[in-house]
């Protein structure tokens, strides 16, 4: 896999296996690259469907890919990168701007989203050029 964006990566979570299986707590102050806001998921993909097509100005999120499979394509607006989203056990941190899209949902696929803030559409960048702008500005504020 390319290098991811400077504002995403993977985060490895603890399992607390044991004879009986495994099970994966998610508690604020524990490693969490944020503090969680919001919660959703999403399940019941139908076949050969994307979705997301959007950026964000200030959200940032997990995305755990709890059962079945998909792909998360992340765009910083210079490169885009493929991450194969398959293990309960790994989150990618995805920041902002990011351009995200899903892809290659398994009928079984339940994606896990953590949030740092409440659902609000005026955080979403919904059109591709604009993110672009977004992005090039605030890489331009960085350097
Ligand atoms: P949408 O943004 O289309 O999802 P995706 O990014 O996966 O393509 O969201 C689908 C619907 O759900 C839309 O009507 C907005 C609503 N929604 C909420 O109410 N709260 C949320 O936290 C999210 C992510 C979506």
């Amino acid at each position: 896999m390319t290098a991811l964006p400077a504002s995403c990566s993977l985060v490895d979570l603890t399992v607390h296996g044991d004879t009986r299986g495994s099970l994966i707590a998610l508690e604020q102050g524990t490693g969490l690259p944020f503090a969680i806001q919001r919660v959703y998921y999403i399940y019941g993909t139908a076949r050969n469907t994307a979705r997301g097509f959007h950026a964000h100005h200030q959200l940032q999120q997990l995305a755990i890919c709890v059962a079945g499979s998909c792909t998360m394509i992340v765009d910083d607006g210079v490169q885009r990168v493929e991450v194969p989203l398959d293990r309960p056990d790994r989150g990618l941190h995805i920041g902002s701007p990011i351009w995200r899209e899903m892809t290659d949902f398994s009928d079984d696929c339940v994606l896990l989203v953590l949030a740092s803030a409440p659902y609000e559409d005026a955080d979403y960048i919904r059109d591709y050029d604009e993110f672009r702008r977004v992005a090039a500005e605030r890489n331009g504020d960085l350097s």
